[in-house]
């Protein structure tokens, strides 16, 4: 499924790309996939994507 139309990124591979420590934010996570925000309207997707992806890290830190 695309997430970002304009950049034909699905979430797949965003949610990979998510899941690298080194992005922590949505224009990192557009860079690491070679791309860039252009009409902006997947960006509270792509913010929610991360939030989704690094939930489960977020959860396994605060049980240790
Ligand atoms: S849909 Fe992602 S920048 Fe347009």
């Amino acid at each position: 499924m695309y997430v970002c139309i304009c950049n034909a990124l699905k979430h797949g591979q965003l949610s990979a790309a998510a899941s690298d420590p080194q992005v922590e934010s949505v224009p990192q996570l557009f860079q690491s996939c070679g791309a860039r925000p252009r009409c902006g309207r997947c960006l509270d997707d792509m913010a929610d994507l991360m939030t989704a992806v690094r939930q489960p890290q977020s959860a396994a830190l605060a049980a240790e």
